[in-house]
């Protein structure tokens, strides 16, 4: 069985987007795109650790549907989430014949789904597209609410659009060859969903540290499905981020400036776990959380094995340049995501500079 979750938006015209979610059901998914989106060709886009994994496997499921596809590839890693490979990637797509009656298939982690979704967003002015991710990250997260993206040298996604998918295709079994690292990873999103919106979805993830770890089946189903449901809920009230979907960027502040100061050495997950921390102090000193739901926070952060801290090494000064120079920040004032309780977040634009000085530095060991 695979669950259901639609994704609407009211705009001009009415959009809707189904999540699809489902254990093993990489046929299934098949036969769901060639109904969600029928097309005269489609066309899978995947890196190239993808590509063994599940790549040429849903290329050969289409083409026994008498579906023409085709696979194209790169090589994997957020070093080649930029215009060059957009370029090259188009490219192919030029010489495939590809046109509007055509679909792309990002079949892959978050990198792959920001490219694909970027470039099925300008080429030939947009073609549709479908997401099939294959990392937690990318389930729970960068495959729902349209937010396309590639990186530029002056910094991460500086160049994209929001453009959604014609659906969102999950197969849960994908993830048992994805490297723990990356497991763990993509749960720092999970937590920040526990703490911004479901006080339930947290208590689930105190409760089955080690059921995570092992991956076990229904609790992964459980975990997903909420993710999804709680990013579709906030996208549909605000689909471009002006408004609630700020709260999506519980620790990001933080994370960010921590993720560019160490030249993307440390992982996104790490780096949005040190700021979730980060801000969950600045919440209690402020005096708005209580010290024993940052103390919970803390203890989940560190229980699932994600680093709650950050190296010596980072220089502090560098860090508070980047918060500063957050592209999401208004005028002079940096927009923290904070917490009256678990699962009340609201956006303070006045933490005072000495207060943030004090929790980045609190944050090496
Ligand atoms: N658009 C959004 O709303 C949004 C939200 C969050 C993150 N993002 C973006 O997502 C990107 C990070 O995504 P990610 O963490 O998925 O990274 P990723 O796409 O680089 O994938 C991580 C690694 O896992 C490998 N992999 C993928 N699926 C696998 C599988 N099933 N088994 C084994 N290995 C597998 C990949 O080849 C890669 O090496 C960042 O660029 C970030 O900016 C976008």
């Amino acid at each position: 069985m695979m669950k259901k979750i639609t994704l609407t938006l009211e705009r001009h015209s009415t959009c809707s987007c189904v999540i699809h979610i489902g254990y093993n059901v990489l046929d299934r998914i098949g036969l769901l795109i060639t109904n969600t989106a029928p097309a005269h060709h489609y066309v899978i886009i995947c890196d190239s650790n993808v590509l063994p994994l599940c790549g040429e496997k849903l290329a050969d499921i289409l083409r026994k549907m008498k579906q023409r596809t085709d696979v194209i590839t790169f090589p994997a890693g957020e070093s080649s989430k930029n215009i060059d490979t957009a370029i090259a990637l188009i490219s192919r797509l030029i010489d495939l014949g590809v046109d509007r009656s055509s679909v792309l298939i990002a079949l892959g982690g978050g990198v792959t789904g920001d490219m694909v979704s970027f470039i099925a967003s300008i080429y030939m002015r947009s073609v549709p597209y479908v997401h099939v991710p294959t990392t937690l990250m990318a389930q729970v997260d960068s495959s729902i609410g349209g937010k396309t993206g590639i990186d530029l040298s002056f910094g991460k996604n500086l160049l994209g659009t929001f453009y959604q998918p014609r659906g969102t295709f999950i197969d849960l079994q994908l993830l048992e060859t994805l490297p723990k690292s990356e497991l763990i990873n993509g749960m720092a999103e999970v937590v920040k969903y526990g703490i911004i919106d479901d006080i339930e979805l947290f208590g689930i993830l105190e409760k089955n540290i080690e059921g995570i770890q092992k991956r076990n089946k229904k609790l992964m189903e459980t975990i997903v499905g909420k993710s999804c449901g709680i990013k579709k809920e906030i996208v549909e009230i605000d689909e471009t981020d002006i408004g609630i979907r700020r709260i999506l960027n519980f620790g990001h502040t933080i994370g960010h400036a921590i993720e560019a100061a160490s030249s993307y050495t440390i992982s996104h997950g790490n780096a949005v776990s040190a700021g979730m921390i980060g801000s969950a102090r600045i919440s209690e000193k402020s005096g708005y959380l209580s010290s024993a739901e940052r103390k919970r926070i803390e203890k989940l952060i560190g229980a699932l094995g994600l680093s709650g801290s950050i190296p010596d090494s980072l220089d502090i000064e560098d860090i508070l340049s980047r918060l500063k120079n957050d592209k999401k920040k208004e005028g002079d004032s940096i927009n923290f995501v904070l917490l009256k309780k678990l699962g009340v977040p609201f956006i303070n634009g006045s933490v005072n500079e000495d207060l943030m000085k004090e929790t980045i530095e609190g944050l090496q060991p």
